[in-house]
């Protein structure tokens, strides 16, 4: 995909990448090189997703995960781009401070704060209208917090079904879920839980949070809206829909599992890609290396481009067994191998790229998906776009 410097630009809108204001230790306005790698995100790709996923779910409401900086996106954009959406529900992340950063950037839906907390971090989500996940016993700290604040603290409660991460086991979770809806500093806005994405065993999980969900609910508490269906849930499991799904990736339009391609069970369409511009362009003779430790010697003379992107942008060091980056119309190999901020790609026998193209480590169109670039180097598309540095420049390309 070739673009000009100036169009590019002009159809570009720049967000900062968490929406917040610059670090405290930043005393100097950021200028970043033009070759400097950025990230576009692709709103009306990110659009198109919500429909797919909302139509598959029957219309329920989706719970948008947007932890780990909204997986690349930056996660006051994903926010923004996703809350105007009459499917969104709200907002799932895992981290306080980004909780709070999208409370400070505007967003108004709800937001559930599934990482752990003391009680000075309860008080000040509870104070935020950031509903925690609970598990454990904080009600008592949860009356305090409530009196203090002169408010009920709405929260979601996590039932460890058998993937023994958090949770309450589902075998005790009865006696803290009464206790919790007997409280009136409380209220249940959601019951939850996580699968393993065994799909043999996902069954007996669910088996057991629908047998504890319905002994609590004949009792006649009120657990909220149960949700626990991931991306992976989205396609292999229907009955896990439940009263609302929790999807991440699949927002981001990339398939969590490789084989959900084919499936036609949505039409997920990636809303997020990494650029760069290749910074120098040279002919290596018979015999000459490229990279630490020699990683690469040309069999024949050959022409490289470097592209200024690295694992310290996000762009993963296994990219060197296998990835292809896209130049123009034509996908390269990644060779050598990929050091903190440096990618070399063989050009072949013709030098047909120069300084300043556009480089694309992964984007929407067929090939350079990052799935595309899963399957071929075997970085998880989880690392590829939730590893991408915070630091980089997002771009909103479409509207
Ligand atoms: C508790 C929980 N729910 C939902 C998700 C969303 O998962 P995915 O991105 O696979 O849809 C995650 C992400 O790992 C998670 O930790």
């Amino acid at each position: 995909m070739k673009a000009s410097r100036r169009s590019f630009l002009k159809a570009s809108l720049a967000l900062p990448a968490l929406g917040g204001e610059p670090l405290a230790f930043q005393t100097h306005a950021r200028t970043d090189s033009s070759f400097d790698p950025w990230i576009e995100i692709r709103a009306d790709n990110l659009r198109h997703n919500v429909g797919e996923i909302h139509r598959r779910v029957e219309l329920r409401p989706i719970l948008a995960v947007i932890k780990n900086n909204g997986y690349g996106m930056g996660v006051a954009n994903a926010a923004r781009l996703l809350e105007p959406s009459s499917a969104i529900a709200g907002f799932a992340v895992v981290k306080l401070h980004e909780a709070i950063t999208l409370r400070d950037a505007g967003i108004r839906k709800p937001i559930l704060l599934m990482g752990p907390f003391d009680e000075k971090n309860l008080e000040e989500a509870a104070r935020r209208n950031i509903m925690p996940m609970v598990y454990t016993s904080v009600g008592p700290a949860l009356d305090r917090i409530s009196r203090k604040i002169q408010k009920t603290v709405s929260l979601h409660i996590c039932v460890d079904t058998g993937i023994g991460r958090v949770g309450a086991p589902h075998t005790q979770a009865a006696s803290l879920i009464r206790d919790l809806a007997s409280r009136k500093s409380v209220r249940i806005q959601g019951t939850m839980m996580t699968f393993t994405e065994d799909s043999d065993f996902d069954k007996e999980q669910l088996r057991r949070f629908n047998s504890l969900c319905s002994s609590l609910e004949k009792e006649g508490v009120k657990l909220g809206r149960k949700h626990a269906a991931s991306s992976f849930g989205l396609f292999q499991n229907p009955d896990a829909f439940l009263d609302m799904v929790r999807p991440g990736m699949a927002i981001y339009g990339i398939y969590s599992e490789n084989e959900f391609r084919s499936a036609r069970v949505m039409e997920l369409r990636p809303a997020l890609s990494l650029k760069a511009r290749v910074a120098y362009v040279k002919q290596l003779r018979k015999g000459e290396s490229a990279g630490y430790n020699r990683a690469y010697a040309a069999k024949s003379d050959v022409w490289v481009a470097t592209l200024p992107v690295g694992h310290a942008d996000g762009w993963p060091r296994v990219a060197a067994k296998g990835a292809r980056v896209r130049i123009g119309s034509e996908l390269y190999p990644v060779i050598a191998s990929v050091s903190a901020s440096h990618t070399i790609v063989e050009i072949g026998s013709e030098a047909s790229v120069k300084i300043g193209d556009i480089a694309t480590m992964f984007d929407w169109q067929p090939g350079s998906r990052p799935e595309d670039v899963s399957s071929a180097c075997g970085a998880s598309v989880y690392d590829l776009t939730m590893h991408l540095n915070p630091l980089l420049t997002r771009k909103v390309i479409s509207s």
